[in-house]
């Protein structure tokens, strides 16, 4: 599996339960990336999409611990490993850890690449990924020129273990 994340200067991810940015065409490249495989989400990311709903096109696996919770659309995983039984027959290039923090840190021993798109700014974060930058275990493999979307600069990034 393979994660997807974007990340400002300090690896913050997201503040306030929300994103600290929102940068539209990395919004259409993560949707052209994860379409058609299966995402690993938290509940609490879950709670950020439209209408709190699964994204379309995409089997969404959900993690919570509470037995009782349920989403129509989307399948609910009580642990790392039943996510883990539950994608052990896909290609593993299809299935994309899409956040949380806590989700991201739970499944990064299980990543080969992480797709990071590194931006400028955002507000203070009160979550983060783990910086690979400092991780021994990873390298970063391919980047991209930076780009400038109304007024925020962003470029893509691959790490890879
Ligand atoms: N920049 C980005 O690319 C990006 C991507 C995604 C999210 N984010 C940001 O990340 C923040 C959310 O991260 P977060 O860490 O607070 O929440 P999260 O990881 O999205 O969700 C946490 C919830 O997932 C469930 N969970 C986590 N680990 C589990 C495990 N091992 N077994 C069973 N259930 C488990 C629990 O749900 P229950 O409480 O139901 O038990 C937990 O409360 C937001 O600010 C969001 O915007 C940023």
């Amino acid at each position: 599996m393979n994660a997807i994340v974007a990340v400002n200067e300090q690896w913050g991810i997201g503040a306030n339960d929300a994103l600290l940015v929102s940068i539209p065409p990395d919004l259409k490249r993560f949707r052209a990336l994860t379409m058609g495989g299966t995402m690993i989400v938290g509940r609490k990311t879950l709670k950020t999409f439209p209408g709190e709903a699964p994204l379309k096109g995409r089997e969404n696996l959900v993690l919570s611990r509470d037995r009782t919770f349920q989403l129509p659309g989307a399948i609910v995983c009580g642990s790392v490993e039943e996510v883990l039984e539950a994608v052990k027959e896909k290609d593993p290039e299809s299935v994309f850890v899409i956040g949380g923090e806590s989700v991201y840190r739970a499944f990064l021993p299980y990543c080969r690449k992480v797709y990071v798109t590194q931006f400028c700014g955002g507000e203070k974060a009160d979550r983060f990924f783990p910086n690979l930058d400092e991780d021994p275990l990873w390298q970063q493999t391919e980047v991209e020129p930076w780009q400038e979307f109304e007024g925020i600069s962003f470029r893509y990034t691959l790490y890879e273990r």
